[in-house]
């Protein structure tokens, strides 16, 4: 298993990966707090710097582009400042931004403020709900028109409105004539939210972590056979291929139609923040899946990374380099794995 992901770690780079969905900025605001307001008992902050990091499906495309592989994000960005900034981020990373599609509504903004190393206050400013007709359509023709260039496409929905049903049926209808037609196989997996499930019928496979397994399936998690049994009326209900699990320090877990639940462990050392994690997974599942990698290899591929990620601060990404070491100093890995079927 080892030396066949390391193949796989080579193989990745340079797949062309579609990113579609929520996209976020996420600001920091950090400051010094020298005293109380006079006007309301709230601290008043002296900020002393600013700093903005991708987030939602602009996290997935930052994952994809740190291991060498080229990404294009699909969704909606504002007519504002924030909207101008990402895509400023965006050219940084030398990614193109044909795919963003500018909306009548405000770019997602997530901004924490700081203080003596502690959130003092998180403001969202952000519209969710169905994106209006003109917006919808210009992700339609986007997709329409470039989805043939893609080697795997990920759906990263955080449920703000761009993952519709309507959007889904474009796509995959797409995906269906590319196959038809040049015999090109793409695969399209999700990181749901777990409202509507119904949007993903067809898909590939899905990724829910342990919570939003329990409600896109309908049932408490609590033990092996339950984990097995949710994964099963999911992959059902949805019509996938197959259902990987995450499961926080527990690892993953993947269920592939007509097969035993297979158990992946985590490999991460240390945990610092275990935030965009789930971002990291479905990145590198999705890379692996272009590669050609069958699903198991993937997922093994993709809880490597994780469990890298989370040893870092803050939303972090992982590369090449990072994923290689882990390969050849964790020999432990491949007899960790379990089959709880
Ligand atoms: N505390 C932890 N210890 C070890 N590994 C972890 C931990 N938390 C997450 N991971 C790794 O990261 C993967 C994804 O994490 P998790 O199941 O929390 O997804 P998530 O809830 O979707 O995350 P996110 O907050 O990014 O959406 C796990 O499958 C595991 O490999
Ligand atoms: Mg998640």
């Amino acid at each position: 298993m080892m030396t066949e992901l390391e193949g796989l770690v080579q193989r990745i780079a340079g797949k062309k990966i579609l990113v579609v969905g929520d996209i976020i900025v996420d600001q920091f605001v950090w400051g010094t707090v020298n005293r109380i307001s006079p006007e309301a008992p709230v601290p008043v902050v002296n900020v002393t710097k600013e700093e903005l990091l991708l987030g939602g499906g602009a996290n997935v495309l930052h994952n994809i582009h740190s291991l060498g592989a080229e990404a294009v994000l699909c969704g909606i960005i504002g007519d504002d400042e924030m909207g101008g900034r990402l895509q400023g981020l965006l050219q940084d990373l030398g990614a193109s931004t044909s795919g963003l599609v500018q909306g009548k509504r405000p770019t997602t903004v997530k901004t924490r403020v700081v203080a003596q190393g502690q959130q003092v206050v998180r403001f969202d400013r952000e519209q969710t709900g169905t994106p209006s007709e003109t917006t919808i359509a210009a992700m339609g023709s986007f997709l329409e028109q470039n989805i043939s260039d893609y080697d795997a496409i990920i759906i990263s929905d955080y449920y703000k409105g761009v993952i519709s049903k309507p959007l889904m049926e474009k796509l995959l209808a797409r995906v269906a004539q590319v196959e038809q037609e040049t015999g090109k196989k793409i695969p399209v997996v999700v990181d749901p939210k777990p409202d509507q499930p119904e949007r993903f019928a067809g898909v590939t496979l899905l990724t829910p972590n342990h919570l939003e397994a329990e409600k896109m399936s309908g049932m408490r998690i609590r033990n092996t056979e339950e984990l097995r049994v949710a994964a099963e009326i999911m992959l059902q209900k949805v019509g996938c291929q197959a259902v990987l699990i995450t499961r926080g320090e527990a690892g993953m877990a993947l269920l592939e139609s007509g097969r035993e639940l297979l158990s992946i462990p985590t490999t991460a050392r240390e945990v610092f923040d275990v935030t965009g994690a789930g971002d990291t997974v479905i990145a590198v599942l999705a890379m692996g899946l272009a590669a050609g990698a069958p699903f198991g290899e993937a997922a093994a591929l993709a809880n490597i990374a994780a469990g890298v990620v989370v040893g870092k601060v803050g939303t972090a990404t992982v590369s090449q380099e990072e994923l290689l070491a882990v390969l050849h100093g964790e020999e432990k890995i491949e007899t960790a794995f379990t089959s709880c079927g």
